[in-house]
């Protein structure tokens, strides 16, 4: 049939079929300009009719002119209703769901691999050192080629982490430590170096807050970081507004990923659209660049081919899905990455915390009292509404803010184990629950509080300042 698409357009990906859609629509207008025979115009609006659909069933959006699919936007739960869609991109996190996103699902939409059972044993064999709580616990559940840089470890080729953060604020919350306590575990058993960057850039951009702003939270987050306990001499924290400026490494392959990224693929892959500034158009390439070695020149001696692994909370996978795809048409390796689950807002798993929101989370500068009402307050329950249903029926774990917190934080497994059987049981209440996790965090806390304390502007500056570490390359 001439005006059904035809089988081949089913293979096309959902941008090359955004294009189709976008030259039959020109096609369409050129012929009614043109006053063609009428039977040829309508054959033409036919065919945009069901390529058009064909477009919404392949990618579960309308055509819109001008605006490219967006590759992340639906994770569907299996069903057709907009309510049931995880929803996640850099910038938000959104599921109906109160035990959270569906991971198993975004490992499949976003085509990583599980971290299961048999990666975290050869971690272990590799490093000779019992897997972190993270990897146990699925905290850090998925990756990209992690195999490959075990390979080359087993193979005594080195390998450097790349971590980051967007200073959109001074006060940083228990959830922003989650990729930091993991690096500071990995920097220890690969004993690798690492870089840290810290996006002012990104955050002028996108926040309404001035550049001296951004600069200064930058520095105050470099506290924080720094108070998680990295190796000074292994370890390469940079401000973009300063990095940018002073090292020819870093840039050169900041322009090279731009000059190999469309603007329908950014549009694509971040949902801009033409009103956003070109400076977030263009900032994908610069949280890309320290993906590749040869950004970091007195690090690694000029060297361009040093594997770099990235460890990150999920909703960053855009960036390095993009950076993935442009680093073979600019000669770099690509780089590895582990993903961690969302850290849940007290309010319940449906969100990712928020610096914005003093309630949705315990703030590294919280008192114990602050945490101890925080929590009390405002820590969303699994429990039943009266003790003795409670006692009948048990709590639900897999929604219970409280529980979920102490997977994070609760370094021992057989008492976590203990709590959820007592807990899903009802022999254990909510307050009692709470208890345990304000005891855990306490502590936790006013030590973080203590080591930043210890760090001083003197020690920032040299984290800051670009040099070789610790390593011959
Ligand atoms: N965009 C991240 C944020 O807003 C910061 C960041 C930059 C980052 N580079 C990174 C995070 C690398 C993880 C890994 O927080």
């Amino acid at each position: 049939m001439a005006d059904s698409p035809n089988c081949d357009l089913k293979s096309l990906s959902p941008l090359q079929l955004f294009e189709r859609v976008t030259e039959q629509g020109e096609k369409v207008r050129a012929l009614k300009a043109g006053k063609a025979p009428k039977d040829e115009i309508e054959a033409a609006v036919r065919m945009l009719l069901s390529l058009k659909l064909l477009y919404k069933t392949t990618t579960g959006q309308d055509y819109q002119a001008g605006l490219p699919p967006r590759d992340l936007v639906l994770i569907n739960n299996g069903t057709s209703k907009e309510e049931d869609e995880d929803f996640v991109d850099p910038w938000t996190v959104q599921t109906s769901n109160a035990k959270g996103v569906d991971y198993d699902k975004l490992i499949v939409r976003f085509g990583s691999s599980k971290i299961d059972t048999d990666l975290i044993n050869r971690i272990e064999r590799a490093t000779g050192q019992k897997p972190h709580r993270f990897l146990r616990r699925g905290i850090f559940f998925s990756h990209r080629d992690m195999d490959q840089i075990l390979d080359a470890y087993e193979n005594k080729k080195s390998f450097y982490l790349y971590t980051g953060r967007g200073p959109s604020s001074q006060a940083m919350h228990v959830g922003h430590l989650i990729p930091f306590i993991f690096t500071k575990w990995l920097q220890e058993v690969f004993d690798v170096p690492l870089v840290v960057q810290l996006t002012d850039d990104e955050k002028y951009l996108w926040k309404d807050l001035t550049i001296e702003k951004s600069y200064e939270y930058a520095r105050e987050n470099a506290k924080d970081i720094i108070a998680c306990g990295f190796d000074i001499n292994k370890t390469f924290i940079f401000s973009d507004l300063d990095y940018l400026g002073t090292s020819t490494g870093f840039y050169k392959n900041i322009v090279k990923v731009q000059k190999h990224v469309t603007f329908n693929q950014v549009k694509g892959i971040f949902g801009f659209t033409d009103s956003d500034c070109i400076g977030k158009i263009s900032f994908p390439a610069i949280q890309a660049a320290p993906s590749f070695s040869s950004s970091f020149p007195q690090i690694f001696n000029g060297k361009e081919n040093i594997q770099c692994l990235i460890p990150c909370a999920i909703d960053q996978d855009p960036y390095f899905r993009m950076t993935r795809d442009v680093a073979p048409r600019i000669g770099q390796p690509k780089p590895a990455l582990l993903h961690s689950v969302f850290f849940p807002a007290l309010q319940g798993a449906q969100t990712k915390m928020s610096a914005s929101d003093p309630n949705s989370s315990i703030f590294l500068t919280d008192t114990p009292k602050q945490i101890k009402t925080k929590i009390n307050k405002h820590a969303f329950s699994g429990g039943r509404d009266t003790i003795e249903e409670h006692r009948k029926y048990g709590g639900n774990c897999d929604v219970d803010v409280s529980f979920m917190y102490l997977t994070f934080f609760l370094e021992d497994d057989d008492r976590l184990e203990q709590l959820k059987q007592a807990y899903t049981s009802g022999e254990l209440l909510t307050g009692e629950l709470k208890k345990v996790l304000i005891e855990t965090l306490q502590p936790l806390i006013a030590a973080h509080q203590e080591r930043r304390k210890q760090v001083t502007d003197e020690m920032v500056k040299q984290f800051m300042t670009p040099r070789k570490l610790a390593f011959e390359f």
